[in-house]
C-alpha cells in the first residue's frame, strides 16, 4: 500500500515527503483553487521535482472529447515524462483517452470520480494506472439521501460506511479475479476513519489531505504522546 497526498500545496508536500513515507500526489482544479495556484502546470512541475515522489496526478480538462484529452495528456506527461499520471474523468471520452495514452504512448492515467464497482470494471478494461474511488463524496451522498445531518454520527453513517466497504472490497476482488494491473486509489479521504477503512479493504493507494496524514501519527486517546512523555521522564535517572 502506498500513501499519496491529495493537495496542490507544494510546501505541504515537501514537508510530508521529508518523512520518506509519501510516494505520490493527486491534484485537481478545486485543490489548485484552494491553494491559490492558477499556474496549475507550474505547480505540477514543482511537485515533480520533490524527491521521493514516484507519481504526480495532473488533471486534464473535463469537457473535451477523447482526442482532446489524449492530446492534453501528452502535454501534461511532458512536464515530467513517466512521473505524471494524467487524470481523466470517468466517462467514455476519458476512458478512451486513457486507453490510447497507455497503448500509444505508455503514459500513466488516473480515472477520477469513480463511485461504483461497474465503473471500476470499465477503467480496468481501459488498463488505466489508477482508479480513484471517492470515499468522502460517496459517504456525503449516501447520508444526504438518508435524510441525516451529514455531520452527526447516525445509522445513515454506518450504512454509508458499509456501502463504501462493499464497493472497495468488490473493486479489490475484481482486480484480483480478472488479473488487472490497475491500482485502486482511495480518494476524497476526509479523516483517519477513511484511512482505516480503505486499508481494511486492501486498496493499493490512499491519497489523503496533508492534515489527515499528520493526524494518523497520533492515536485518538493521545496514548502515544503520553507514552513518549513518560519514557522521557523515566529516562532522567538513566546514566547511559
Ligand atoms: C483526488 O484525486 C480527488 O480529486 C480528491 O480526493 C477529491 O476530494 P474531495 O471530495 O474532498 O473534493
Amino acid at each position: 500500500m502506498k500513501m499519496f497526498l491529495d493537495t496542490c500545496n507544494v510546501e505541504a508536500v515537501r514537508n510530508a515527503a521529508d518523512t520518506g513515507l509519501i510516494s505520490g500526489v493527486t491534484t485537481n482544479p478545486t485543490l489548485a483553487k484552494k491553494a491559490n495556484r492558477p499556474d496549475y502546470r507550474k505547480m505540477i512541475s514543482e511537485m515533480c521535482d520533490i524527491s521521493g515522489l514516484e507519481s504526480v496526478s495532473a488533471q486534464a480538462r473535463e469537457d473535451q472529447n477523447a482526442d482532446g484529452m489524449f492530446r492534453e495528456g501528452i502535454e501534461l506527461d511532458a512536464i515530467f515524462p513517466g512521473k505524471i499520471a494524467v487524470k481523466l474523468p470517468m466517462n467514455p471520452h476519458g476512458l478512451t483517452a486513457a486507453k490510447l495514452l497507455r497503448r500509444k504512448k505508455e503514459i500513466h492515467t488516473n480515472i477520477t470520480l469513480t463511485f461504483t464497482p461497474n465503473q471500476a470494471l470499465l477503467a480496468m478494461e481501459a488498463k488505466v494506472t489508477f482508479i480513484s474511488y471517492f470515499m468522502g463524496r460517496q459517504e456525503d451522498k449516501i447520508r444526504e439521501k438518508h435524510g441525516e445531518d451529514p455531520k452527526a454520527p447516525s445509522e445513515a453513517e454506518s450504512y454509508a460506511i458499509s456501502e463504501i466497504r462493499r464497493d472497495l472490497e468488490r473493486m479489490v476482488s475484481y482486480k484480483e479475479r480478472y488479473g488487472s494491473e490497475s491500482k485502486i486509489l482511495a480518494a476524497s479521504v476526509r479523516d483517519f476513519t477513511h484511512v482505516t477503512l480503505a486499508a481494511d479493504c486492501g486498496v493499493d493507494v490512499i491519497s489523503m489531505p496533508p492534515e489527515v496524514f499528520w493526524d494518523i501519527f497520533s492515536d485518538p486517546l493521545g496514548l502515544t504522546e503520553d507514552g513518549i512523555k513518560r519514557f522521557l521522564k523515566d529516562r532522567e535517572p538513566l546514566t547511559s
